[in-house]
């Protein structure tokens, strides 16, 4: 199995948390897979069935979306903590089909019975909602009811969680007094007349939560007591932080805390219990889904990069946005979320372009900025401040050490690092495991604390 030499000590404790720091489908999944090996627990926090994490072993492909990474070890123990919002439908189709390639989660997932349940009309909930908008305000959802579920959750009238399903008989009622509210809320807010059946939605999730039930437990009490034994824990952020839902671009971004900072409160652990923070970033940028994007290229090089990078959405294969890396949304992720080294992901996908662009600021409105403007209109007006780098012609994808690198590609990464302030301590050159470099480039100082790009 892979070293992990080349990285920064787990930290005071021995905890990691792998957090995105664009807007999702940074190679998180790929990067949660290659640390495995050295933890015992591996822990979903935020988030629900929007993520789609890609792994690719031995020429199998997986793609989690509910099922914590970990799961594809069998020597560790995964978690989907309080703060994961659980459609437990679609739980049972993804743990079936992961027992099908031959991996059985039984005894080895724990599944919070604090954590909210993602219910059919959550879904029916999201999709009404995002047709109901007019074009230039739909979000863009992944439609799998996150929204509606964190805002039951959040309302704290009509949430479900994992633990109301001990008492299938109350279950059922309170299924039927949410169900009764939202007909009411769907007819009146979108004019939908379909009738929702409460007794089949309970039934069906009953039927789930049955498969579900020797997974079920205090997930919270299972961490305490795993810390307390020494155990070495994996969060495994889902999403990304510019789809933060108080730091990303809002109202285009998702519902939970995407940043380490959701680790504590949707873990349910000790704050700052993962002091190693792990950001991981593409080289350049994507994102699905509408909403700002300031470095975005609607342009043959756009085109090339989705080409090359095959950019499509895991959860939705919907095409993905693509830009520039930006070095301003990376800095302020970094910041915000107490990163301290980067993963830099597919390296190869820019191989053969003359030049590579990377954005140091924006010009909003005549002026220059290195933070990212609060007001999405603003961000929706801003320009990218560009500038180019070289190039490379030969593809790292069979580079074995960050020395093999085409010079061009190091000193990109050089400068990736320099404007945003942390150390680069793994390289990934492709979506197998074997391609992933890790150690520094040794163009910078590890550490050095450098000054926000001019
Ligand atoms: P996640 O949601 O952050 O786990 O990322 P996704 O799995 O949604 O998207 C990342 C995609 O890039 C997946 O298809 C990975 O297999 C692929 N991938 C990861 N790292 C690399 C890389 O370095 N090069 C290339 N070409 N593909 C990569
Ligand atoms: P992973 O973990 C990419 C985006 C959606 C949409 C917005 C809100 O694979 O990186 P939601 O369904 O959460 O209400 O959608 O957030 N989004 C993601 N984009 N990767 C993800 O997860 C995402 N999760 C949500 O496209 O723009
Ligand atoms: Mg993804």
């Amino acid at each position: 199995m892979l070293g992990v030499e080349g990285m920064a000590s787990r930290g005071p404790n021995g905890h990691t948390c792998v957090v995105g720091l664009g807007w999702g489908d940074e190679g998180k999944g790929k990067i949660v897979d290659l640390l495995c090996p050295d933890y015992d627990v591996v822990v979903r926090f935020n988030g629900g069935a929007n993520a789609g994490h890609t792994v690719c072993v031995d020429g199998e492909k997986y793609a989690l979306h509910l099922l914590p990474t970990g799961t594809l070890h069998t020597h560790i123990q995964s978690v989907i903590g309080p703060g994961v919002v659980v459609d437990p439908i679609a739980l049972v189709t993804e743990i079936d089909a992961m027992a099908a390639r031959g991996l059985s989660v039984e005894g080895r997932l724990h599944i919070s019975d604090r954590a909210h349940l993602v219910m059919p009309y959550h879904q029916l909930e999201d999709r009404l909602g995002e047709s109901a908008a007019p074009a230039d305000e739909q979000i863009g959802t992944t439609v799998r009811g996150i929204g509606p579920c964190y805002a039951d959750k959040m309302r704290r009238t009509a949430g479900l969680r994992v633990c109301d399903l001990f008492d299938a008989a109350r279950f059922r009622e309170r299924v039927a007094e949410i169900v009764r509210y939202k007909s009411a809320v769907f007819k009146a807010a979108y004019d939908y007349r379909d009738e929702l059946d409460a007794g089949a939605i309970a039934a069906d999730v009953l039927a789930a939560a049955d498969r579900l039930q020797p997974l079920l437990r205090d997930a919270t009490q299972f961490l305490q007591d795993q810390m307390a034994d020494g155990r070495r824990l994996l969060f495994e952020g889902a999403n990304g932080a510019m789809l933060d839902i108080d730091h990303g671009t809002y109202p285009y971004v998702t519902s939970s805390t995407t940043t380490a900072a959701g680790v504590a409160s949707g873990a349910g652990v000790p704050p700052g219990s993962a002091r190693h923070v792990l950001g991981v970033v593409k080289a350049y940028s994507t994102r699905v889904g509408r909403g700002p994007f300031v470095t975005e290229l609607n342009s043959e090089t756009g085109d090339a990069i989705r080409k090359a990078g095959n950019e499509y959405g895991t959860t939705t294969g919907r095409p993905r946005r693509c830009g520039w890396f930006d070095a301003v949304a990376t800095r302020y992720a970094v910041r915000l979320g107490g990163v301290t080294e980067l993963a830099v992901m597919h390296l190869d996908t820019l191989t053969g372009f003359r030049t590579i662009g990377v954005c140091t600021g924006y010009r909003v409105d005549g002026r220059t900025v290195t933070t990212i403007p609060p007001d999405c209109d603003a961000l929706a007006r801003a320009e990218p401040v560009i500038e180019f780098a070289d190039g490379w012609d030969s593809n790292p994808a069979g580079a074995t050490t960050v020395d093999e690198l085409p010079d061009p590609a190091r000193r990109y990464l050089a400068r990736v690092e320099e404007l945003v302030g942390v150390p680069v301590t793994i390289v990934s050159v492709g979506p197998q495991r074997h391609q992933t470099l890790f150690g520094r480039t040794q163009v910078c100082d590890r550490g050095r604390s450098v000054a926000a790009p001019a």
